[in-house]
């Protein structure tokens, strides 16, 4: 059977996640949904993000995928769980996948609210690298800016600045990236980092990760239109959320509007 991946998202931060993952299949039949409705997710409650990512897993359960890739670092640092206990299908993270590629002794992270607070990407880190130095960076301006697509280098740097002079005082060697919004920033924000701090996507390690997983014999590796196999829905503004794929994937897919309240699997 060929694959079919489940992408999830509180907007286009997935996007990151689905272009990784699409860099090395191209032709990877993927959905992708965007809970629009409730973006951001980096400011709400732990209870409230549980209870969103209840909803989505049981919708993606119906969407006949072989895989589940949770595509917001929010969900997978407090609901990965649910995620996990709801469905046999394979789920992948980005926070364990980020973890298994650090190299660097001195770590900073950018990441939600909530992501910080949570720590999880510390105690992932410290898991697999008890030595490192991890310091985590919580950076509520930036998903507003990037659904907003103010991200040319005056929008980011008044923010960015900021957020970034702790881990710069502290002389990381590295910066995860712990939203998946913020790769989309990665050219600003490189450009106000010393030259030696590495940027680290998640993303590119899930997508790494994925090998393992998927056939590399099944039709996803053929090389096709970018995104013709990908299925995009929104919770909100479903027009909106077209526009911004083609800002930020160069495509204006049809996108069709989502409940999540509803019964999943009635259409
Ligand atoms: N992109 C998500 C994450 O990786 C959610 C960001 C948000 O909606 O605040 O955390």
């Amino acid at each position: 059977m060929n694959n079919r991946l489940g992408f999830f998202d509180s907007g286009v931060g997935g996007f990151s996640v689905l272009k990784s993952v699409l860099d090395i299949y191209p032709g990877m039949s993927c959905v992708y949904l965007a809970d629009t409705a409730r973006v951001p997710y980096g400011t709400r409650e732990s209870e409230e993000i549980r209870q969103i990512a209840n909803e989505v897993i049981e919708w993606l359960k119906c969407q006949e995928l072989t895989g589940v890739v949770v595509a917001c670092n929010t969900t997978n640092s407090l609901a990965m769980d649910i995620i996990e206990n709801s469905t046999n299908i394979p789920t992948f993270g980005l926070i364990e996948s980020a973890a298994e590629i650090i190299i660097e002794k001195k770590i900073g992270v950018l990441a939600t609210a909530s992501t910080v607070a949570s720590k999880s990407y510390t105690k992932e880190i410290l898991k697999l690298w008890p030595e490192t130095f991890v310091l985590e960076q919580p950076c509520p301006a930036f998903v507003p800016l990037i659904e907003r697509e103010q991200v040319d280098f005056e929008h980011v740097e008044k923010v960015a600045a900021e957020y970034l002079k702790p881990l710069i005082k502290a002389n990381v060697d590295a910066i995860v990236l712990g939203c998946s919004h913020y790769p989309l920033l990665s050219n600003s924000l490189q450009k106000l980092l010393p030259s030696n701090v590495r940027l680290i996507d998640p993303s590119i390690a899930l997508a790494n990760k994925l090998r393992n997983f998927l056939n590399p014999l099944d039709s996803t590796n053929q090389i096709q239109e970018p995104f013709a196999n990908t299925r995009f829905y929104s919770t909100s503004d479903p027009r909106g959320f077209a526009l911004r794929a083609d800002y930020w994937l160069g495509i204006r897919p049809e996108v069709e509007l989502v409940s999540l309240h509803r019964n999943a699997c009635v259409f």
